[in-house]
């Protein structure tokens, strides 16, 4: 049987907190219990992914950053490493990256660094998951061209949801500037509050508003304290406590994207 293609996917969203990072951490190991094969690649300075598959972050550890750098790049596949659960890869962030823009200001081509370190090694997977940071940066503009899929979440607040339009207008001039083959996949809303109006009130505006409803996943990400207390133990909700919403709701998401396959 032919290998399925592997699929690209950035989360995406130039605002903070509205849970980039919970997503990536928590759909790949959902996808990885599904059986697929998964690489996440950690492109925040800040390594919330990185610590929260485990890793600790030392100083002189191998990272993306000595993927992308200019001078004397090491091979992504010397740096990708397993983690302790199945099916799962990461490729590590590290602070240094926080430097990167500046170093590769003279460098042509720089926004497809990634894209040019990782193609020869994505296609072992069945996902390649990228975090980035909250804004749009030479970062961002890497993993904009390397991906193929944006997923965004969206916070079930009023703020962030009127920062959509602005969103995807920046993923309008990604599209036609640098990488005419990116998609939304869809826009997750995260966060949900059913004991408050507003959640349910933005929630319905998504699913209503022409612009977004086709897009918009029927699976809801909930608010639920077991994610922040996964986070404290460094591990995705979905390995920390299978049975809690957090878990429940990520599953759900893999599965409605592996059906839409
Ligand atoms: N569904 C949720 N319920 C409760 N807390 C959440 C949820 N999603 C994320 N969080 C918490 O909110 C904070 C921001 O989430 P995070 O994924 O780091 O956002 P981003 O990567 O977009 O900045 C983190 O402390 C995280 O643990
Ligand atoms: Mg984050």
């Amino acid at each position: 049987m032919a290998k399925q293609r592997t699929r690209i996917v950035s989360v995406v969203n130039e605002k903070g907190g509205v849970g980039k990072t919970v997503t990536v951490l928590n759909l790949a190991a959902a996808l990885s219990l599904r059986g697929k094969n998964i690489l996440v690649v950690d492109m925040d300075p800040q390594l919330n992914t990185t610590k929260g598959l485990g890793f600790t972050s030392d100083e002189n550890d191998l990272s993306v950053y000595d993927v992308i750098k200019p001078d004397n790049p090491v091979s992504a596949d010397s740096v990708i490493s397993n983690t302790s659960w199945e099916h799962l890869d990461l490729l590590p962030s590290h602070i240094d990256l926080s430097g990167i823009e500046i170093e590769l200001a003279n460098e042509l081509g720089r926004e497809n660094r990634l894209k040019d370190a990782l193609k020869p090694f994505s296609g072992q997977y069945d996902f390649v998951l990228l975090d980035t940071p909250p804004s749009l940066s030479l970062l961002t503009v890497n993993v904009l061209a390397f991906a193929r899929e944006i997923l965004i979440p969206c916070q079930t607040h009023p703020y962030a949801y009127s920062a959509l339009d602005e969103l995807l207008e920046t993923i309008s001039i990604i599209k036609e500037e640098i990488n005419p083959k990116i998609e939304v996949m869809g826009i997750v809303a995260t966060f949900f509050d059913q004991r408050t109006r507003v959640s349910k009130k933005i929630l319905e505006d998504l699913r209503s508003d022409i612009r977004f409803k086709q897009k918009v996943f029927n699976t809801v990400i909930r608010i639920n304290t077991t994610i922040a207390e996964s986070a404290y133990y460094n591990r995705p909700v979905v390995f920390f406590r299978r049975s809690s919403t957090g878990a429940t709701d990520y599953l759900a998401l893999a599965d409605e994207i592996l059906g839409e396959i």
